[in-house]
């Protein structure tokens, strides 16, 4: 069945369903159009990673996490050619979302991302990230096709990519409506953080005020200041709340940092 409008997966402890999500206006002003230097319109999106979860019990990890107080549960879908790992598809997401309304947040570390909007939307994904890397022929379709299917599209990039490569999703007609600036070499969990990745956090938030802006990859306390005040308001974090002995008291921590650092803007 086609779906035409952004679903709302939220936890079900969160009464509101915050309208944050924007459907396909052609009235809406794109990126560029709304301009550097207004107050930033995003709000923190905190994302455990399920990558460092207990895969066999995936259901009550993902509740562990929405009771701690995670925003969104990132999943990353791996093909073992695009990343040197394999990892879940959509028929975990498919089992998952039968155990939760939360936002699914997929990150698609895959040669095909195309390949996969029909299966993530009968699985009922959220989110839909591919990587700039191999969508240079078809981004637009495959926006399209994200869209059209109910999800949300996100691109990501790699380390070594130059931000130039994502402009043009932003910057288009039917654009991206978030961007993840990869901290790690994508693949695996438990990396280093890059703090170098943030002059390009930096130079998208410069660029685009109210745009979704996500980080994964070595987030943590000891990380966050350093992403929040560059821009970023989507925390992906696996091993450093997963590793926790109080997984909550990251999860606030870190949505802290990214508040805090917006008052300053
Ligand atoms: C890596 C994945 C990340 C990973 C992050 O390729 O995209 O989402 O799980 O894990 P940490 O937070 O441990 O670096
Ligand atoms: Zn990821």
């Amino acid at each position: 069945m086609e779906k035409f409008l952004f679903r709302t997966h939220r936890p079900s402890h969160v009464a509101a369903a915050a309208p944050d999500k924007t459907t396909q206006n052609p009235e809406k002003p794109t990126q560029s159009q709304i301009g550097s230097g207004t107050k930033m319109g995003v709000t923190p999106k905190i994302a455990p990673s399920m990558l460092s979860s207990d895969f066999a019990n995936l259901a009550s990890e993902a509740k562990r996490m929405l009771d701690f107080g995670a925003d969104w549960l990132h999943m990353d879908i791996m093909d073992g050619h695009f990343v040197p790992n394999l990892t879940i598809g959509a028929p975990v997401i498919e089992s998952l979302r039968k155990h939760s309304e939360a936002y699914l947040d997929c990150h698609l570390m895959v040669t095909n991302p195309i390949d996969y909007v029909e299966p993530l939307c009968k699985a009922d994904a959220s989110g839909f990230t591919f990587h700039v890397e191999v969508s240079k022929e078809n981004w637009q379709e495959l926006i399209q096709r994200i869209k059209s299917k109910g999800m949300r599209p996100g691109v990501a990039l790699k380390p070594g990519t130059p931000i130039e490569e994502v402009y043009p999703l932003v910057d288009s007609e039917n654009p991206v409506e978030m961007v993840l600036v990869m901290t790690v070499e994508p693949g695996f969990g438990g990396q280093k953080f890059m703090p170098e990745m943030m002059d390009k956090v930096r130079i998208l938030r410069k660029k685009y005020p109210s745009l979704d802006i996500e980080v994964d990859g070595g987030l943590g306390p000891s990380t966050i200041d350093m992403a929040a005040s560059a821009g970023a308001n989507c925390i992906v974090a696996g091993s450093s709340v997963f590793g926790a002995p109080e997984p909550a008291a990251v999860i606030s921590l870190m949505r802290k940092s990214v508040l805090e650092n917006q008052e300053k803007c």
